[in-house]
């Protein structure tokens, strides 16, 4: 199904989003691959490059393969300028109002941004006649919201439950709608949470492996969290911005469901993003009142609570036996975890007995998605995708990285 594009004169891709965590990697991948890349940016009273700065050159330079330019996904006549300076052959929309609690508390703009955003697009490039021009929309898993099915592919209903799942439900069925109406390639990834130590910091695992950092470095007492008990099918954000230049080659536009088909608990991320700055996690009480207490910094961590639910290609469902989840072969085995966040922990203050870790209300939702797995079987078979980074893996690189960025003095 991969189509191979004939040599031709350089391709130019657009991203929208490319200060966000997916438009950097995106970036980075298609500079690799030799394409022009121009990234929409809008504009903000402080500079918020950082993720890009180390791919800028300097317009004045020569060869110049990165261009920025300014747009806004509310305001349509800067994106039809956009569109006709650049004429790209691909166009990745990354931008969005991308978190949902936050959505909760700014329901029109994140519709505004995360769903018109799209229609402007797509019909900037229909107006114009960029007939040859191929559109990805990142959707989100979000969609399955309360899952009708688990796990979720390509067919299972949507059930959205909050603004921003809403606003990507309007920007995946417009897209759907422009690639049936008018022969458009336009194609959803429909894509299940992936992180980094780009992370937002915001999101669940940056704000965890952040603490952990500063905690280890004794300049935190405390992380708060919301729901505990939510469970994600995390994968790393390199690998899944190789799928969306995937999507985009493929001879027919189809949409795909791109995912680890592994889900685990915020509790247990958490756990294992201590047990890597040697800080063994043990849990008590219960709901509101869950606490997460020091039981020994070594510098060797071990995690107590472990377990994952993995989906089969076949949809079946292994639930609560702790197979081939890192946690939970680190809590069987007693592994050994040794890491340059662990050797902080040994030179600052031993937590032991401490409560690091408390359950504060204001961060649930008012409507929670409370699992999510993804069945990436499609992905497999038709683009020849899959994930490279596992779930320790992907704990361990981001509290490596804010650990380091602790030790260098930098606010991780
Ligand atoms: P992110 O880090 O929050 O980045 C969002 C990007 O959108 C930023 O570059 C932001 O610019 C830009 N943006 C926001 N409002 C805009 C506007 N009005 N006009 C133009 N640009 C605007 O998100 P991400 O994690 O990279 O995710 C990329 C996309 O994938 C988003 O659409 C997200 O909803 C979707 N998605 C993400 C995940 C995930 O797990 N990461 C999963 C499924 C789908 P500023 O830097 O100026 O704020
Ligand atoms: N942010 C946050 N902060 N989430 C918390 C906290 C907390 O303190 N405590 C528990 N959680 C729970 C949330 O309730 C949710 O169930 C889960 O952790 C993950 O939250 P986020 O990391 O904020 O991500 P998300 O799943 O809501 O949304 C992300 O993934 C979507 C794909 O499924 C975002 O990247 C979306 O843009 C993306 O579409």
């Amino acid at each position: 199904m991969t189509y191979q594009w004939p040599a031709r004169i350089q391709r130019k891709a657009l991203i929208t989003g490319i200060t966000g965590q997916d438009g950097s990697y995106l970036a980075e991948l298609l500079l690799g691959k030799g394409y022009d890349v121009w990234g929409m940016v809008r504009r903000s009273s402080t500079i918020n490059t950082s993720r890009i700065d180390h791919l800028y050159q300097d317009p004045h330079d020569e060869d110049v393969r990165l261009r920025l330019i300014f747009g806004d996904l509310n305001d349509a006549s800067s994106i039809n300028k956009i569109l006709k300076v650049v004429r790209p052959d691909e166009i990745y929309n990354l931008g969005a109002q991308s978190h949902v609690k936050v959505s909760f508390d700014v329901p029109e703009y994140t519709s505004e941004v995360t769903a018109l955003g799209a229609v402007r697009i797509l019909e900037a490039m229909r107006e114009l006649g960029l007939e040859r021009t191929r559109f990805y929309q990142a959707s989100s898993s979000e969609l399955f919201g309360k899952a009708q099915e688990v796990p979720q592919r390509e067919t299972t209903p949507f059930y959205p439950r909050s603004p921003y799942a809403a606003a990507k439900a309007y920007a995946f069925h417009i897209t759907r709608t422009y690639r049936e109406s008018y022969g458009m390639f336009a194609v959803n990834g429909i894509l299940f949470n992936h992180e980094g130590p780009r992370r937002g910091e915001t999101f669940v695992t940056r704000k965890i492996t952040r603490a952990v950092a500063a905690i280890a470095a004794g300049r935190q007492e405390r992380l708060f969290l919301g729901n505990l008990d939510a469970r994600r099918d995390w994968g790393f954000a390199g690998d899944y911005v190789e799928a969306m230049w995937r999507m985009l080659q493929t001879e027919v536009p189809v949409d795909f469901v791109i995912a680890t088909g592994e889900t685990h608990t915020v509790r247990e991320f958490c756990g294992l993003a201590f047990a890597r700055a040697g800080i063994t996690l043990a849990w008590r009480g219960k709901k509101t009142a869950e606490q997460g207490i020091a039981v020994s910094s070594s510098g060797q961590g071990t995690v107590e609570q472990g377990g994952t639910i993995a989906s089969g290609g076949d949809g079946s469902l292994e639930q609560g036996i702790g197979v081939s989840s890192a946690a939970a072969g680190i809590a069987k085995q007693g592994t050994t975890v040794h890491s340059a966040a662990a050797d902080i922990a040994e030179q600052g203050a031993d937590p032991s007995g401490r409560v690091l870790v408390e359950v504060d209300p204001r961060y649930f939702r008012p409507c929670e998605v409370e699992l999510l797995l993804g069945d990436p079987t499609k992905a497999k078979e038709k683009l020849g995708w899959q994930p490279r980074v596992g779930f320790r893996e992907l704990v361990e690189m981001m509290v490596d990285a804010d650990v380091a960025a602790a030790g260098a003095g930098k606010q991780p």
